[in-house]
């Protein structure tokens, strides 16, 4: 018998992602989508859809009751659904500590509580590591830096206080690859002949690309870790100008390289959110957001990591030419050069 799956947030990058591994590791997989989102990326006819609105808690009982009576019990969740962007700073912590909240305790009141339940939380509720350049101690006291950030602290906070709940917290490094939008952002600055810095091109990064990340996931959902959290990353650190370096190096680009002090970030900032509060949108260089783009420090100490047993299949120059090549092939990145190949030949 396949075993049930329920991965919230399929619609989003990493949630879409999550769903083609589980189907390919055989899991009978329900999206849980709202009736508003986007199906773009969740075309497999082995997908089941559920409507999975977190911020409604009777909606949630009804549909765990309901699903459960025709296809059995979820024996997975997977909790991807979650506010990265926005500039209404108390919708964080509604949807990213209230809807986890909601989620845990339609589970518990149905009697519905999965054999695991998986947070995908961020490095961002750790907030980053000392000017002395350690890598931040998965031990340490959180301190986050963002609204963003302090609402996913407080999921994990509200999961630690359930010590029957058999959960398992996952906070992903920066997370890029096909599909997003965010690090798209960058690579186009950099297409541009823009290469940004904030502060210092030495700024200490860490990514994983999403690939990686989602069989990281499955592999510590599917290993006996329970109750515990693990930071994801492709177990390397960079520097801000390696990473920079390897985007040029991958278009062939020339660039002018600009190092912009905080303060004027800041100012840019200001006008970005006014521009994007007439457009209704939300920047993607905002007030907020600055104070991660601006600290120096997000390096993580991988060992943890590996002790998954995950293997990663991309560092960050694989990566990139994976995800540089879907952008040329989607058509989101014009080939301005011509012939421009970035797969090895
Ligand atoms: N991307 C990263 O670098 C990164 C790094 C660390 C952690 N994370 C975490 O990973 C998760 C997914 O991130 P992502 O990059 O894939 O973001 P994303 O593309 O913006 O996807 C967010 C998903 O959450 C859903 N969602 C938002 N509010 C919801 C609500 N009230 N009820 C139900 N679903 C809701 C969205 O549904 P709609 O399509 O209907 O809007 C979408 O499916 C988030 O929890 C994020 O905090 C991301």
């Amino acid at each position: 018998m396949k075993k049930n799956i329920l991965i919230t947030g399929a619609s989003g990058f990493i949630g879409s992602f999550l769903v083609e591994e589980a189907i390919q590791r055989g899991y009978r997989v329900f999206a849980g989508v709202r009736s508003s989102s986007s199906r773009q990326y969740l075309s497999d006819p082995a997908i089941r859809f559920v409507e999975t609105d977190i911020c409604n808690r009777h909606n949630l009982e009804e549909m765990l009751l309901q699903s459960a009576e025709k296809y059995g019990p979820f024996d997975y969740i997977v909790h991807t659904a979650g506010l990265t962007k926005t500039m209404d700073h108390f919708a964080y912590t509604r949807v990213n500590f209230g809807g986890t909240q909601n989620l845990v305790e339609a589970l518990q009141n149905t009697r519905l509580v999965p054999e695991k339940f998986i947070y995908i939380s961020s490095l961002a509720s750790y907030g980053p590591g000392g000017s002395d350049k350690k890598p931040i101690d998965p031990d340490a006291p959180q301190h986050p830096v963002t609204a963003y950030g302090k609402s996913k602290l407080l999921a994990e906070q509200f999961l630690y206080r359930h010590e029957n709940f058999p959960f398992l917290i996952i906070n992903p490094t920066t997370v890029y690859g096909p599909r997003d939008k965010d690090f798209f952002f960058l690579i186009q600055s950099i297409r541009k002949g823009v290469e940004l810095y904030i502060g210092n091109r030495n700024q200490l990064l860490s990514f994983v690309h999403v690939k990686d990340l989602v069989n990281a996931i499955m592999t510590a959902m599917e290993s006996d870790l329970v109750q515990t959290k693990r930071i994801v990353s492709d177990l390397s650190n960079y520097t801000a100008a390696e990473m920079n370096g390897t985007v040029k190096k991958i278009l062939q680009q020339r660039t002018l390289s600009l190092v912009v002090p905080a303060w004027i970030a800041d100012i840019v900032a200001v006008f970005s959110e006014y521009a994007g509060n007439l457009k209704g949108t939300v920047p993607v260089v905002n007030r907020e957001r600055l104070k991660e783009f601006k600290a120096a420090n997000w390096s993580v100490d991988a060992s943890l990591t590996a002790a998954l047993g995950y293997q990663p299949l991309y560092g960050l120059e694989e990566g990139l030419r994976n995800t540089i090549d879907w952008y040329l092939d989607n058509g989101w990145l014009k080939k301005q050069v011509a012939g421009l190949q970035t797969r090895p030949s």
